[in-house]
This record gives structure tokens, sequence and C-alpha cells, in this order.
């Protein structure tokens, strides 16, 4: 069973952090509805939602991927890289506890969970303005002993790595080549998302499916033209707060076998 953690959107919201998206007024009742709306298909997709209360004194709360990496063995709390973030993650902490054991960026060392993506044994985590250098050495000793490799991945011109580029499936990418270049991923299939569409490369993944924000219709095409079932949620009033479709939620099983 996949467990899906949310969290209710802040009433404060419209005060988010905001890096290369320009400020526009955000609805936050509409946020809200679209956020419910984003819950139910995650359940319809067969996850056990959970949803931990609104923070209003904490904006971009609702980003409860930046938080924590879930991996099959350990969570990892990060140190997320804008301070007014740091708050986010005793809640998240608590619950994840009760599925996996915790393992913490400390300080000097900051990563936001939008910059890491592991695809099988690989975690790849952007070099970004909110990831360094330290956290992910720090992410690297934590992981290391359960076999992932993680590398550093440049980016430029958006915020998160996972802005830039997310897995398809195992063996094929979505990406989008203006942010993170490709050469970055040897041997997989990359699918570029269409030019008019640039904050297309923001797919979550449940199982086979790719759930992304119904505003790019061209490079949804492009993935079910390569056979991916696509399933689309309006975001748009959480798009004007840097955010997509992975960043309101951690996936993960909920059992993990230990059988080899
Ligand atoms: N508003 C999302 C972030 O900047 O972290």
């Amino acid at each position: 069973m996949l467990v899906a953690i949310t969290r209710e959107v802040s009433p404060s919201l419209g005060d988010c952090q905001l890096t290369h998206v320009a400020r526009a007024p955000i609805d936050v009742t509409r946020a809200a509805a679209q956020h419910r709306a984003y819950q139910r298909v995650l359940a319809s997709l067969g996850c056990r939602v959970l949803t931990l209360e609104a923070e209003p004194s904490m904006p971009d709360a609702v980003f409860v991927e930046d938080v924590a990496i879930v991996l099959d063995e350990v969570a990892v709390m990060t140190r997320p890289g804008a301070e007014s973030r740091r708050g986010e993650g005793a809640s998240v902490a608590e619950l994840l506890a009760r599925y996996r054991p915790l393992r913490r960026i400390e300080a000097p060392g900051t990563i936001d969970g939008g910059d890491v993506l592991r695809v099988g044994r690989a975690i790849y985590v952007g070099q970004s303005g909110r990831s360094n250098a330290e956290g992910i050495s720090q992410l690297q000793q934590a992981v290391v002993e359960f076999g992932y490799r993680v590398q550093s991945v440049p980016i430029r011109g958006c915020l998160h790595l996972k802005s830039a580029v997310t897995a398809v499936r195992d063996d094929m990418l979505l990406l989008h080549p203006a942010w993170v270049d490709p050469a970055s991923f040897p041997g997989f299939n990359i699918i570029e998302v269409h030019p008019e569409e640039e904050h297309a490369a923001n797919i979550l993944r449940i199982g086979d499916v790719a759930l992304m924000p119904a505003c790019f219709p061209r490079t949804a095409h492009r993935l079910r033209d390569a056979d991916v079932e696509v399933v689309t949620v309006d975001v748009s009033e959480l798009q004007k707060a840097e955010g997509a479709t992975t960043c309101c939620s951690l996936v993960f099983e909920e059992a993990v076998s230990t059988q080899c």
C-alpha cells in the first residue's frame, strides 16, 4: 500500500517563497480546493492519503516534499535552503517516524526534497540555490550503506532539480533541456517538454501513472505518444506559489519487504 503524506494549504500561502516565478495574487480558497482535488486523485491512484494540519505561520508548508526524502530503508529529514521553511519538518518527522528510521541533514548542510530525484539506486540532487554541497555530502553519507549512489547535477533557471526533470519510468525521464543538461543522465530515454510548456517536467509518478498539472496538454500528448498513462489535475493556484505535483506529497510504500 502506498502512503501519501500531505498537508492542508496554509492561509498565508500568498506570502510564500518565490525564486523564478513572479508574484501574483493567490486565491487561497481555490488553492485549498485544488489541493483537495489533488488528494482525491492520489487516493484514486491507490494511495492512503494522510493530511497534516495547515501551518498558518508557514506559507510554504503545503509543499511537504521539500522537508524529507523517503527511501525504502530510511527517511532523511532535510534542512531546507530557505530559512523560513526550516520549521516545516517537525510534524512531518513525527508522522514519518511511524514508517521509517529517521536521519537528518544538519547545519550548515541544506537540501530541499524538490532537488532530489531517485531512480532505482541512483539519487540525483540538484545544485540549486536551496541545496548545497555540504547537504549533498551528508545525504550521501546517510544512504550509502543501503547501496544508493548520490550524484549532484547542475541546474539553471529553475527552483529545483525536479522542476527540470522527473522520472516517468525507471528508464525514461521527462526533462526541460534549458534547465538541466540531458547529458547528466546517460542511458535514459529522454522525453523533452513541449518548448511552450517549460514548467511541464514536474510529474508525480504513482506506479505507471504520470500525474501532471492540467495546463500542459502538449507535453501530456508527448507522454501519451510514448505509451505513458497520464492523469491531470488543476493546480494553477499552487503553481503561482512555485509548486506543482511532486511537491505537495511524500509518497512511499507503507511496508517494505526486507526479504531478498
Ligand atoms: N514556494 C516554494 C518554495 O519556494 O519553496
